[in-house]
């Protein structure tokens, strides 16, 4: 590992605490006008841990992730960050406690470029105001330095440096989903939220995303929440896989487990995937 890549590792041991579950998801429902998108909802993530979450269009995978970090407020259950209670604060709290998030459709600015999209992702972590950083003084400017540091670090882990000055709108799909994953880092989570990072790529580009996930969580210790609609993909690189069906809970366990689980079999007959 070569020392520019320490930046980026955000010295986590030092911040690991004594606490049970890193996420403690529990009895949690959802309803909007009486349609039940989340029925008491239980499961749990622990720390570098690779957690998937499985399930048919409109199961309720990304409405799990908007209870996570605060968009959606679930009418009953408990959402728990390392033993503290979560449900009901603001979503820009829960992204500095450290849960981070890719989107299902890219949410870049088009015409900023590369490295400006992932600066913004510094955002939260930043304690002078963007408009110091703008006018460049005094502890503003140590602080843009340094974030950039982070950034460019950022930039190499996720093999985008040729692309750095483009703007995002230029690039190919799967490089547009890497600076998505550069932006959510940059925000130095203990938890990344991915939705769906290899919908609409191709077999080059996911197999390039399945390895930054893994290098993510081998070289970089964030545990991540996947949302993923490839099988192949969530079979091979999740610790533990839960499956979900009209907002409940089908099955939790091992890839393996869930695999040969009767329920999650019949969820999926009549849908064209290869379990
Ligand atoms: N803001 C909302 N207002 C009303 N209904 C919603 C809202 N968000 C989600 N839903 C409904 O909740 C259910 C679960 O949606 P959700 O987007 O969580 O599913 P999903 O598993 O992510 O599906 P997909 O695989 O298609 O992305 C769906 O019936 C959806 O229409
Ligand atoms: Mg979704």
């Amino acid at each position: 590992m070569t020392a520019r890549r320490t930046a980026l590792q955000f010295d986590r041991e030092a911040e690991r605490g004594d606490y049970g579950h890193l996420v403690e998801f529990k009895d949690v429902s959802l309803a909007f006008k009486g349609l039940k998108a989340l029925d008491d909802i239980s499961f749990d993530v622990d720390d570098g841990e690779l957690f998937a979450i499985i399930g048919p269009n409109g199961a309720g995978k990304t409405s799990i992730f908007n209870c996570l970090n605060g968009l959606y407020k679930p009418q009953e259950g408990s959402i728990r960050w390392k033993e503290e209670e979560i449900l009901g604060k603001r979503p820009d709290r829960i992204a500095e406690l450290g849960v981070a998030r890719t989107f299902q459709n890219i949410e870049l600015f088009a015409h900023m470029t590369v490295l400006e999209n992932i600066m913004l992702g510094r955002h939260v972590r930043t304690k002078t105001s963007w408009w110091d950083g703008a006018i460049w003084v005094g502890p503003a400017k140590k602080e843009e330095l340094a974030n950039r540091v982070v950034v460019e670090d950022i930039i190499d882990f996720l093999e985008i440096a040729r692309w750095r000055k483009y703007p995002v709108a230029m690039l190919p799909y799967g490089i547009q989903k890497r600076v998505e994953l550069g932006r959510a880092l940059a925000m130095e989570p203990e938890l990344l939220l991915l939705d769906e990072p290899v919908a609409g790529m191709n077999l080059e580009e996911t197999e390039d995303m399945a390895r930054f996930v893994l290098d993510i969580r081998e070289e970089l210790g964030i545990a991540m929440i996947l949302v993923e609609h490839d099988m192949g993909l969530v079979m091979d690189i999740a610790d533990r896989v839960m499956v979900i069906d009209f907002g409940e809970r089908i099955a939790v366990g091992l890839p393996t487990e869930v695999q040969n689980d009767p329920n999650v079999i019949k969820a999926y007959l009549g849908e064209e995937m290869d379990l």
